[in-house]
């Protein structure tokens, strides 16, 4: 009997890395089996991981001792970070330190490395069609990973780059689900002009890294980006109108609108929207459709994780 390689994930009781061990443990004969890190062993979700056959073991990214600790003996590890838990790219960029290091200090083979770009490529800070945030950024959540790939480059990590893409998800989760306008009618805002923003469900993310594993070093030291759809805000609002059973309409808001909404990231938000309205082009290019279905056959459409999930979506 061969034995499985380990692969050993961040954020496993969360969105992305949730994917991921379920992906595995979908799949007994794949040749893998799920570490699951988490910082509470004994939580409810921890717990349920476990019952489902994944390891469970504690360590806290913010500590690369006890992260080199749980990632001994691994083959892989998919990491990610959690911007908004603290909305600080200082911390991002420390907690990437901190994995990268970890998996250096323990000899993986293989890192999946959750990524964003780094919108300061495209933007510099002397472009004044956005403002700067936080005296450094354009989208802190993005640039402080785009800016962090360079870390596992530099300690010469096997890596895959994966970009992701906005989940769905966010529409039940993030409050970017159809709220009612003052006349009663459900209005999707969404900055984005007639603009495609690509997304895919969240647990569409983890399925998708599973494939890279599955490839085994065809994707290490590449860039891949993922979507299950690239849709306008118009295409989402029409497929929430038929999901629903009620007309939504997209509200077309300018990304100075959404900045001014003040809720914690707005503007942060605000900027990533305009990123993606003025670079469409490149930032779908980056996430191909046919690529992620190739990795992960069961991709969903809006239209299907729309089935699956309408009546999670809160309309207020
Ligand atoms: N929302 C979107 O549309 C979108 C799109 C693309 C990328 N992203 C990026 O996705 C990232 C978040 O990933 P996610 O959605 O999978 O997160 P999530 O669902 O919020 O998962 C958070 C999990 O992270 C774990 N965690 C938090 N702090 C930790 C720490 N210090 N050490 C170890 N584990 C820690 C927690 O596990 P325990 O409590 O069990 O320890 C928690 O279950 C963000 O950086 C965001 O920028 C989001």
């Amino acid at each position: 009997m061969s034995v499985k390689k380990i692969i050993a994930v961040v954020g496993a009781t969360g969105a992305q890395g949730g994917g991921l061990v379920r992906a595995i443990l979908n799949d007994p004969d794949g040749g893998f089996s799920a570490r699951a890190i988490t910082r509470d062993v004994n939580s409810d979700k921890a717990r349920a991981l476990a019952q489902s056959g994944a390891e469970v073991v504690a360590a806290d990214i913010d500590n690369e001792a006890s992260l080199a600790a749980a990632l001994k003996g691994a083959h892989g590890a998919y990491f990610v970070t959690f911007f908004w838990e603290h909305f600080s790219p200082q911390k991002e960029k420390a907690h990437i330190r901190n994995m990268a290091a970890a998996a250096k200090a323990t000899g993986l083979k293989h890192v999946i490395w959750s990524t964003l770009e780094d919108s300061r490529q495209w933007i510099p800070l002397s472009d004044t069609r956005m403002p700067t945030l936080m005296g450094e950024y354009k989208v802190p959540h993005f640039d402080a990973k785009g800016e962090s790939n360079e870390v596992f480059t530099g300690l010469g990590v096997p890596t895959t780059f994966l970009y992701t893409s906005f989940y769905w998800d966010n529409l039940i989760y993030f409050g970017m689900g159809p709220k009612k306008d003052p006349d009663g009618k459900l209005a999707f805002t969404l900055p984005m002009g007639d603009r495609k923003l690509p997304g895919m469900a969240a647990e569409d993310i983890g399925r998708c890294a599973y494939g890279i594993f599955r490839k085994g070093s065809e994707y290490i030291g590449k860039s891949v980006g993922i979507a299950g759809e690239h849709l306008t805000g118009k295409q989402m609002a029409d497929a929430l109108s038929v999901a629903l059973g009620q007309t939504v309409y997209h509200n077309a808001v300018s990304p100075e609108m959404f900045r001014s909404f003040g809720f914690p990231g707005a503007e942060d938000l605000g900027n990533m929207f305009q990123f993606n309205h003025d670079f469409e082009e490149i930032f779908c290019a980056a996430r191909n459709v046919d690529v992620s279905r190739t990795l992960n056959p069961s991709l969903q459409t809006f239209a299907a994780w729309l089935a699956e999930n309408k009546t999670r979506i809160p309309l207020e």
